[in-house]
């Protein structure tokens, strides 16, 4: 199976995403709802989180691990690819090679959580490949909240998309990194207020692609991984709320099972 795990419900834009890109392959999901968001949360623990999700995919049979979350993904992948023998994916690096194989001007800019954007992870890794380019970042702490309550066109989200997108707008950016899991669900609205000459990349098809090229390229693995079509999701907290947004994103009713971590 390949696992994936998230702050909380969000990172089923990444299930969608690898659901069409590798349909028949099983996925085991597990969303930590009774702790999120993380991306108000320490780096500490955050990394003491994702080892938690991660230990819990492993006995669930999970083959390879994707770090669905961002604030995960900024915080924890070092110390989890140091820790686990079985590969570990995060959603950072795909997102940038797709920003610089794209980008015509080097001038990027991203949005994500609070936690990401302070981490400066972005920007270090562009710089790191492209030392001219210019990085713009803004911390968009409302649109989480927003997204989980379902508020994915209210003139209200549309407002504060505007608003977080401001400092960006006069950068002159041909590309911008949603760097949350929960912001492709508002990607209509971004775009409509960056501007449509802005190239949007969305993390959630940027690791789908990945992880495709990596199992095409890995007999080994995908030999090892369950191939029926078939996803289980497992949460550590469950309310109505949860059901609808998880049905809201993957536009399916799932069945939702509760377990303590
Ligand atoms: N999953 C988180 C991320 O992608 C967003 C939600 C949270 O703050 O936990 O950064």
């Amino acid at each position: 199976m390949i696992g994936i795990f998230d702050s909380g419900l969000g990172g089923l834009t990444v299930v969608r995403a690898v659901m069409k890109q590798l349909p028949e392959y099983d996925i085991v999901y597990f969303g930590d709802t009774a702790r999120t968001p993380y991306g108000t949360k320490s780096r500490k623990t955050v990394i003491g989180y994702s080892f938690e999700n991660t230990d819990f995919l492993v006995r669930m049979g999970a083959k390879m691990i994707i770090i669905a979350c961002n604030t995960a993904s900024s915080f924890a992948t070092h110390q989890l690819s140091e820790a686990y023998k079985l590969p570990i994916f995060e959603v950072i690096t795909p997102a940038i090679e797709k920003a610089l194989s794209t980008t015509r001007k080097y001038k990027i800019g991203v949005i994500g959580t609070r936690a990401t954007i302070s981490s400066n992870i972005y920007e270090q890794k562009i710089m790191e490949q492209h030392p001219e380019a210019h990085v713009y970042s803004s911390a968009c702490p409302l649109l989480v909240p927003l997204v989980e309550e379902g508020w994915l066109s209210k003139p209200e989200t549309r407002m504060i998309v505007k608003k977080y997108l401001l400092p960006l707008k006069g950068k002159q950016i041909d590309t911008l990194i949603l760097g949350c899991t929960h912001y492709p669900l508002l990607k209509d609205i971004i775009q409509h207020k960056i501007g449509k000459r802005v190239n949007i990349i969305d993390s959630s098809i940027s690791i789908a692609s990945r992880i495709k090229t990596y199992i095409q390229n890995s007999p080994e693995i995908e030999a090892s991984l369950s191939k029926n079509g078939q996803s289980k999701f497992y949460v550590s907290d469950i309310t109505d709320q949860f059901k609808l947004t998880a049905q809201k994103i993957l536009k399916k009713t799932i069945h939702l099972e509760h377990v303590i971590q």
